[in-house]
């Protein structure tokens, strides 16, 4: 169903099930492992999964119990521990957390007294409780914490903890590219309920014609980029990016190795051979952009990707997903770890675009060439530090969804974003280009 039209009652319905759909997947996640797993740092560039879990019942009585319900602090004691403002990841082993158990403790007190404030709160009369937004942010705020988590046991090293079946099979496509038809589209929301602040407002964008990719770029065409000797070549990078390529030794992407003529890849502790006809991941954006460079493309902007995962041809209105404004499900997308992998092209007929675009939601995140900001009339909601404090050019926009977030957390309009050196993170990109001269009529 699509979300506008909810009573009080199916909101409380729809709250309770994905919160709840939230806790099982970071129960399933630390209960993979064990105590000393829990505490442990894989990598300097995540928290130990005990902090991710405690944050996250942190978050919820801030906003749920405290905030909205007005109920006293569960532990007042803790906030400043699972701040993610006052500790950077590297340091957070050091603090004196809560272990594992009373981790679990503290998330379960905090879920039932969330849930009765469900109960007992009248859905309306401030703007956190329209359309229950508190409850759809902190629904958000924890499956964004199961990708990190995700990420974590990706970074581990150990015995295999996780498996899923794999996605559905790939199908050919009839074309490699599109031509998206220049003109305005109305890029961000202001009506979908539970759009963070940086997705919107709605507003007009005028976009050039353009070609985009009706995939994602394949392990085995990056493979041809290797091959061709891009990671030698400064031609293809920027100045930034060959400064990374140089400064970390690149010459593949992150947890690939190679054995003579084949190329191996770990995925949480498997090691297999590197899918050809899976999508790329684990390269930074200056990696996607030495590739599209070589390739004599380039990467899309950000409005670009969201005209081509949006606009209907059709009526020239801007849709919630590709295939229109139902919620995804699993004949849409690949989401919400059912699959610990991106699927191959083709795999999700029924998510295309109307101009026959694949996948551009889930499998993996889209690099693109934009700067993390504002929209024009961008107001902060309800917090400086979910969005705001990260707007400038330190950060790329990354657009769709990985096989590792959850459908709550991902629209057509939402938002995520990363240093353009990030390579751990379930991204991978498509291309554009502008139509070459005498091209299109
Ligand atoms: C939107 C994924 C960049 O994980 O840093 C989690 C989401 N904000 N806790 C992040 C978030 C606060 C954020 N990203
Ligand atoms: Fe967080």
């Amino acid at each position: 169903m699509t979300t506008s039209h909810r009573t009080p009652e199916l909101w409380r319905s729809h709250v309770a099930e994905v919160l709840t759909r939230a806790r099982d997947r970071s129960a399933l996640l630390t209960d993979a492992v064990d105590d000393d797993e829990l505490v442990r740092q894989h990598s300097p560039l995540m928290s130990p999964l005990v902090w991710d879990l405690a944050h996250i019942g942190n978050q919820e009585e801030l906003w749920l119990v405290r905030d909205v319900g007005g109920r006293a602090p569960v532990r007042q004691d803790i906030d400043e521990l699972y701040d993610a403002f006052k500790h950077a990841r590297a340091d957070r082993p050091t603090l004196p957390l809560l272990g594992p158990a009373e981790a679990r403790r503290y998330v379960r007190e905090v879920r039932d007294k969330a849930f009765d404030v469900l109960d007992h709160t009248t859905l309306e009369g401030r703007p956190l409780l329209e359309q229950a937004f508190a409850f759809g942010m902190i629904a958000q705020h924890e499956q964004q914490h199961s990708e990190t988590m995700l990420t974590t046991h990706q970074l581990r090293s150990g015995a295999v903890v996780l498996d899923a079946p794999p996605p559905p099979p790939g199908t050919r496509l009839s074309a490699s590219e599109v031509l998206v038809p220049g003109g305005p589209f109305t890029m961000g929301t202001s009506t979908e309920p539970w759009a963070l602040d940086n997705e919107r407002p709605a507003h007009v964008v005028e976009v050039a014609e353009y070609f985009i990719d009706t995939a994602a770029v394949t392990n085995s065409a990056y493979l041809e980029f290797m091959d061709a000797g891009g990671y030698d070549d400064p031609r293809w990078w920027s100045v930034q990016g060959w400064a990374q390529r140089e400064e970390n030794g690149l010459t593949a992407p992150l947890f690939w190795e190679r054995e003579g003529d084949t190329w191996w890849r770990l995925r949480f502790g498997v090691r297999e051979q590197v899918p050809p006809h899976e999508p790329v991941m684990h390269v930074s954006f200056h990696e996607a952009e030495a590739y599209a460079c070589w390739a004599g493309k380039r990467l899309p902007t950000e409005a670009e990707w969201e005209k081509a995962a949006r606009w209907d041809p059709a009526t020239g209105r801007s849709r919630r997903y590709p295939w229109g404004d139902e919620d995804p499900g699993p004949e849409h997308a690949n989401l919400g770890q059912s699959h610990l992998r991106p699927a191959e092209a083709g795999a999700y007929p029924r998510g295309a675009s109307p101009l026959g675009v694949h996948q551009l939601i889930g499998d993996v995140w889209e690099w693109t060439s934009s700067d993390f900001g504002g929209y024009p009339g961008f107001r902060v909601f309800p917090y400086d530090e979910y969005s705001l404090v990260f707007f400038g050019a330190d950060y790329k926009v990354l657009r769709g969804g990985s096989f590792g977030a959850d459908a709550v957390a991902v629209r057509g309009t939402f938002r995520n974003w990363d240093y353009p050196i990030r390579r751990q993170i379930f991204a991978g990109f498509r291309c554009a280009r502008e139509p070459r001269p005498g091209e299109v009529g």
